[in-house]
């Protein structure tokens, strides 16, 4: 199943901070990078840690478990080529956020 759904509401989710959603039966993160918002997987392609509890440094999310590192705009691994997270579309209506995973 997809198509966007609505996950939260702007102010739920403050600039520099990243929360975790169930999406369509996903684990998705939500970021705030200073204002804009962006999606990707909640699971970390090393070893499955949960990246929403992970630290935000402007666009990069670093993963609580190992310290592996990702763009959360375009998904990519800042050291690791091979390493990637899926992204997915953010949608912005009035003050909600909706994502489609
Ligand atoms: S599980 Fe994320 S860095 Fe190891």
């Amino acid at each position: 199943m997809s198509g966007f759904v609505k996950v939260a509401r702007c102010d739920e989710i403050p600039p520099g901070t990243v929360r975790m959603f169930e999406v369509n039966g996903k684990e998705i993160a939500v970021y705030n990078v200073d204002g804009a918002y962006y999606a990707t997987t909640n699971i970390c392609p090393h070893q499955g840690g949960p990246l929403a509890e992970g630290t935000l440094e402007g666009r990069t999310i670093v993963c609580p478990w190992h310290a592996w590192a990702f763009d959360v705009v375009s998904g990519s691994s800042p050291v690791n080529p091979r390493a990637k997270i899926e992204t997915y579309p953010v949608r912005l209506e009035g003050k909600d956020i909706f994502i489609d995973a």
